[in-house]
């Protein structure tokens, strides 16, 4: 999701006549977008500031901190960052250009409201963004998982209106999308109502864009799987453009943990989801996010975690050592677990996780398949393309980007394939 609110603030920015600097060293200004969500990422923030700075020549840029680092520290960034002239939260930065004008007379500028009004209707058209684009249909979360800070930071869950959506989707699939993955902190969460008036869930806007001409593949991330609706199951089996892909996070596989995370699912209940979208759909790639070391995470539930693991067998994943976050219920819990256990647990895990991952690319091999080609690869002639599962594939061919190519997987390495163009029209999908 910074992603795409990185891209509109850009798109916001360039509609007020800004350019994008050839090099960060030549910028007037440097935008930021911070992530909250652990400390090293929003730690991070402090020293990209000073290397900002180091690397400015002559003068010194005007420097904004946007995003949930942002929303959660507010005015102490000023205090440990004095160069810092901007600081917005993720639900005001369509009032950047405001915010800069501000900061132009020299004092520091802060916007850290959740107005009412939704940023979405203040913002300029999308531009290009190539053929695989982001659309945040949902934003923030009500589920307030212990250890987590996005309901404080990017607020309470609320969706974006259907025709918002359909219109953004129509801009993207014009500037030359071909897939849209929509995006949410909990996007199966999304609510909505259509032209007609009848309320749908995320699997009735899925529908929509599955009849939207141009469009040819949709993805969707992130779910939590208490908003998996039978809906959104049956949509994986029947919706032609909806790729094999779903990513659920869990974050642990033991019981006790789950219920302290306030998670709301046990791991009974997870894989009772898991079970029913392979159903209707045997070959979807399932993903998710872990967190080892949660406060109290005794060797017992360390371990249901990794039977979870091999039980539900991920095609990739996420996964984290707990991090203690402020003003979140999970930093008071007692028995905070040392660092070097966390790292033990986290190898361990990481280690299961890739040898999974490994087996599924290997299992691609021999397959024919059609990827969405994306970019140039690191050699001459080569393109770097996605199969429907996600994987990323690269294949020797002149197809420009956005192209929907067959190709044969020859080759499966640990993060990405080799694939080879078929020149027949034989084409064989895994069962
Ligand atoms: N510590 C570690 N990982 C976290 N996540 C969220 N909060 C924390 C935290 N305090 C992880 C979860 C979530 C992902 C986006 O980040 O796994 O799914
Ligand atoms: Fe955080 Fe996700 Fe839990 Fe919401 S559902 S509190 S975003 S981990």
């Amino acid at each position: 999701m910074n992603v795409y609110d990185g891209e509109r603030m850009g798109e916001l920015l360039q509609a007020r006549g800004l350019t994008a600097a050839r090099e960060d060293k030549l910028a007037d200004l440097i935008v930021l977008n911070t992530c909250h969500i652990r400390e090293k990422a929003a730690e991070k923030v402090y020293s990209d500031i000073g290397r900002a700075i180091k690397r400015a020549e002559n003068r010194k840029p005007m420097i904004a901190v946007a995003g949930c680092v942002a929303q959660a520290e507010g005015e102490e960034i000023g205090a440990r960052a004095p160069a810092v002239d901007i600081i917005v939260g993720p639900q005001s930065y369509h009032r950047l250009p405001q915010l800069i004008d501000a900061a132009a007379s020299g004092k520091r500028a802060i916007d850290t409201d959740m107005p009412a009004d939704a940023k979405f209707n203040r913002l300029p058209a999308r531009r290009r963004q190539g053929p695989s684009a982001f659309l945040t249909v949902q934003e923030g979360c009500d589920k307030f998982c212990t250890y987590c800070v996005v309901p404080y930071t990017r607020g309470a869950e609320v969706s974006r209106p259907w025709a918002a959506l359909i219109d953004e989707a129509k801009a993207l699939v014009d500037a030359g999308a071909r897939e849209i993955t929509l995006l949410g902190q909990n996007v199966n969460a999304w609510r909505g109502i259509d032209d007609k008036g009848h309320e749908h869930g995320l699997d009735g806007l899925i529908r929509a864009l599955d009849g939207m001409p141009g469009l040819a593949r949709i993805r969707y991330t992130t779910s939590h799987p208490n908003d998996m609706t039978g809906g959104l199951i049956a949509a994986h089996g029947d919706v032609e453009k909806l790729m094999p892909f779903l990513h659920l996070p869990v974050q642990s596989g033991s019981d006790p943990i789950l219920r302290a995370m306030n998670r709301s699912h046990d791991s009974a209940s997870y894989e009772r989801i898991i079970d029913r979208v392979r159903m209707v759909r045997p070959d979807i790639a399932v993903s998710g996010d872990f967190i080892v070391g949660f406060p109290g995470e005794s060797d017992a539930d360390f371990e249901a975690t990794l039977e979870l693991i091999k039980r539900v067998r991920y095609a990739q994943a996420f996964s984290f050592k707990y991090s203690s976050r402020p003003g979140t219920p999970a930093a008071n819990m007692d028995e905070q677990i040392p660092a070097e256990l966390m790292d033990e647990r986290l190898q361990r895990l990481q280690a299961l996780l890739n040898t999974q991952q490994q087996q599924f690319n290997q299992s691609s091999v021999g397959i024919g398949t059609t990827i969405l080609v994306e970019r140039d690869g690191k050699r001459p002639g080569q393109r770097i393309g996605k199969s429907p599962w996600l994987q990323s594939v690269v294949v020797e061919t002149g197809a420009e980007p956005g192209t929907l190519l067959d190709v044969r997987i020859v080759s499966g390495g640990p993060n990405s394939l080799g694939g080879q163009p078929i020149i027949t029209h034989e084409r064989r999908h895994v069962a």
